[in-house]
């Protein structure tokens, strides 16, 4: 049997530079330093830092299985250090998804969302690196629901014998923490039953029947964690492509309809998301739109391989930034004039999330105060 690779895509926010925008780039490059020793001492395969708006992203390869401590207690000391920087800078909300001071054997239920999959390297191993930034893990739902089961979406899943399978999809509640796996087509219609209720449901891995495991997504709810108001989950969602799974041209399809996602702006509020270039993910227009990014790398014997040189530097790559072609420059300029309208509501439904989902709200002294003059109707 070969030996499985594992993926590992760790991610939190840990300050950035004049409110919600991105970190600083001695953070990202701290958070190197320590992976990159870790390649060194044979923990790691290799490693990518990334970032999407202000959430820095750990993408690592390597040979120890999903939930792994050694590299959780990597990912949280990297985090740590780069939240070290940032309060040194004095920068805004340094730390902000850290919830415990001390890393208790798993990055899960501590702040950061891990999207993680092992698996057995195929001959060649397209992938797709999803991170998104100011909304929640069920942003992921609709997109997921299209490219793994919508035929008008995913013509393979008609045409390619291997596709024509289906797929099982595990899906999350993500507030009462339990989890359903559920079979499609043949339950494709409870499965778009819970999927709709975004604010409760989201899908957190899609399997394929022959080939294992296609998608992963990072569904920890951060102020359900925190118990109150720390910031947005702004998930990541790592898919394998090609050969009997969705082609990478039908799993970016879907995210030319620029969703209405909640999350923006204090947590709060709905905006359409903006696909967009890393370097293009600073919330330059009310903490938003929600942004989402596209990278595509190949697993390499269990390596990171971009358009860099093969063989290069562990963490010196250069995945292809699948939104940053000017073909996106339509879902984007809509995605504005949808995001400009929602803000039309101020602070009214639907351009606000509803009063369960407001990430902190007044209404309970407001409502106090009002008591004494409340009457019958
Ligand atoms: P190629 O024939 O170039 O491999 O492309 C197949 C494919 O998946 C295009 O969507
Ligand atoms: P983050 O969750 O990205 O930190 O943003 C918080 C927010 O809602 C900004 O308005
Ligand atoms: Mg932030
Ligand atoms: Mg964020």
């Amino acid at each position: 049997m070969p030996e499985k690779v594992t993926v590992s895509l760790i991610k939190a926010d840990v300050g950035s530079i004049a409110g919600h925008s991105r970190p600083h780039p001695r953070m990202m490059e701290v958070a190197s330093e320590m992976l990159g020793k870790a390649v060194r001492d044979g923990l790691l395969n290799d490693y990518y830092v990334t970032r999407c708006g202000d959430d820095m992203q750990l993408l690592m390869t390597h040979r120890k299985g999903e939930n792994n401590r050694e590299v959780h207690e990597l990912a949280w000391n990297a985090f740590m250090a780069a939240a070290n920087e940032a309060k040194k800078m004095h920068l805004y909300a340094a730390g902000q998804d850290l919830l415990s001071d001390a890393f208790s054997g798993n990055v899960r239920g501590q702040g950061p969302g891990a999207a993680e999959m092992e698996f057995e390297e195929r001959p060649t191993e397209p992938m797709l690196v999803f991170m998104a930034d100011k909304c929640g893990p069920s942003a992921y739902s609709l997109p997921i629901s299209k490219i793994f089961m919508d035929p008008f979406t995913t013509t393979g899943l008609v045409i390619d014998p291997r596709a024509h399978l289906g797929y099982d999809i595990e899906i999350v509640d993500v507030v009462d923490h339990k989890k359903v796996l559920m079979s499609s087509p043949a339950e494709l219609y409870d499965i778009l039953a819970l999927l709709g209720d975004t604010t409760r449901y989201a899908v957190k891995r899609v399997i394929h029947r022959s080939v294992g495991i296609a998608a992963v997504v990072s569904t920890e709810k951060l102020n359900i964690l925190a118990g109150k108001y720390v910031g947005k989950d702004d998930p990541v969602m790592l898919v394998r492509c090609q050969s009997g799974l969705p082609a990478v041209g039908e799993v970016l399809q879907p995210f030319a309809f620029p969703q209405l996602v909640a999350g923006w702006m204090r947590g709060s509020h709905y905006g359409a998301w903006y696909p967009c270039a890393v370097d293009q993910s600073d919330p330059t227009y009310h903490d938003g739109p929600p942004r989402v990014c596209s990278l595509g790398i190949q697993i390499t014997n269990g390596k990171i391989q971009g358009c860099e040189a093969p063989g290069s530097k562990p963490g010196d790559h250069k995945p292809i930034d699948y939104f940053a072609g000017r073909e996106w420059d339509i879902v984007r300029n809509k995605a504005m004039e949808i995001s400009i309208y929602m803000r039309g509501h101020g602070p009214f439904m639907p351009g606000i999330v509803s009063p369960e989902e407001l990430e902190y709200t007044t209404r309970p002294d407001i409502l106090k105060k009002l008591e004494p003059r409340m009457q019958p109707l």
